[in-house]
């Protein structure tokens, strides 16, 4: 029996190339593992109605992790309109098969590292080394959305909010309501999650990034459990910024900051910044991490316009690998697949057109399983 089982889902687009690259790199470690396919994306959703097949939420449940390409999404219309005839009028609505496992296996922490390898033409500056904790189960990525808003639903907040009198005059079918729900142990945990990585790496900070002047209760709430949980932490200072003013500080002092920590909307926006600072798409990987399970995945999406064509940049996709090497307790494997790929980036020899080089996805995996 191998030492582990890895579930590997390509997905769509250019998950499936990405995916490919992480393979090469996979041959090359020797991991004592076994690698299981599983169907996720837009194919199922046209063929079976369902992105996410029952099979593979199974598969999951009997691996240890996931390594995940990427999916596509498309609006609720779009969707519907691509179903097979079989399937149309079913009453069948497309869920995000990233949000629902998530959800689903209670991937609570999202954590995505941001550095700056140097020699990487596309850094903002060489020393960022930050690391975003974004909340990943709540707030407005809950789905709990109206429109057109019932009137029972309207009814309670007239009754319960006294601000709702400034929308007295608008029908019920003008107006849409998504809700931010942010729970207190969601709060806790995303926050001692930031800590204890800032703790253990030797970080001198975290910055908790919310609004919390506007957003009263629900960023309220994270910064007084920021406030609550920092106390624990002597060697760990806590920094609180307005999500506003932290886009502003990351692209004036990117690297005065080690480790942000806020909330599911606030970190999507947030680290698409960070990722930019390093590279941009090509270079940001995510974890998304619960209490025995964890999918790890780059965070660019599909791009269908480089689909199949082995263009895109890989280093999202094998520094994901990484963080899984991490996250298994395989910390030498890790050290020396980031080194290689470390290394890679500084020579320069072989870059997709990102980096403005004409080498192909697979040369560069090829290139960096050459280094170890
Ligand atoms: P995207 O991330 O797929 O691509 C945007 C652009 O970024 C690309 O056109 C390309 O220029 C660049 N890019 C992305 N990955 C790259 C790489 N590895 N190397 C070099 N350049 C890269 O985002 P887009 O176009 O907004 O979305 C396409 C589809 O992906 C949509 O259906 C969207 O819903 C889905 N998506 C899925 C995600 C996931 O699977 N977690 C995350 C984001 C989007
Ligand atoms: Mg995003």
């Amino acid at each position: 029996m191998p030492k582990y089982k890895i579930a590997t889902l390509p997905g769509d687009g250019i998950g499936v190339d990405v995916m490919e690259a992480a393979k090469i790199i996979s041959e090359k470690l020797a991991l004592d593992a076994e690698y299981i396919h599983g169907d996720v994306g837009w194919e199922f959703w046209c063929k079976e109605g369902n992105p996410l097949p029952d099979r593979t939420l199974t598969l999951l449940k009997n691996t240890d992790c996931c390594l995940f390409g990427a999916i596509t999404s498309k609006p609720k219309e779009e969707a519907e309109a691509e179903l097979s005839p079989h399937l149309k009028e079913k009453g069948l609505s497309y869920r995000s098969p990233i949000v629902r496992l998530r959800q689903e296996l209670n991937l609570r922490t999202n954590l995505r590292p941001c550095k700056a390898y140097p020699g990487n033409p596309l850094n903002y500056r060489d020393d960022i080394d930050l690391v975003v904790f974004r909340e990943n189960t709540e707030d407005l990525y809950s789905g709990v959305e109206y429109h057109p808003v019932p009137k029972e639903v309207r009814d309670i907040l007239d009754q319960t909010h006294p601000r709702m009198g400034r929308f007295a005059e608008v029908p019920n079918e003008d107006m849409a309501i998504s809700l931010r729900i942010v729970t207190k142990k969601a709060c806790e945990n995303i926050i001692r999650d930031a800590f204890e990585y800032a703790a253990s790496q030797n970080r001198k900070s975290v910055t908790v990034v919310e609004k919390p002047n506007v957003i009263r209760e629900t960023s309220g709430m994270m910064v007084r459990t920021a406030r609550e949980i920092a106390k624990e932490y002597r060697n760990v200072e806590l920094w609180e910024t307005n999500i506003d003013a932290m886009c502003m500080w990351l692209v004036k002092n990117p690297e005065d900051y080690g480790v942000l920590v806020t909330s599911n909307m606030f970190g999507d926006i947030v680290s698409d910044l960070c990722a930019q600072l390093v590279g941009g798409l090509g270079f940001a990987s995510s974890g998304n991490i619960g209490d025995d399970y964890a999918l790890f995945e780059p965070t660019h999406g599909s791009a269908p316009k480089y689909a199949g064509q082995y263009k895109v940049n890989p280093t999202a996709m094998l520094l994901a690998t990484k963080l899984m090497l991490d996250w298994l307790g395989e910390k030498e494997m890790a050290e020396n697949l980031e080194a290689a790929i470390a290394s890679v980036i500084k020579d320069g020899k072989v870059r997709t057109y990102d980096m403005e080089g004409s080498s192909t996805t697979l040369e560069v995996a090829q290139e960096v399983a050459n280094k170890f």
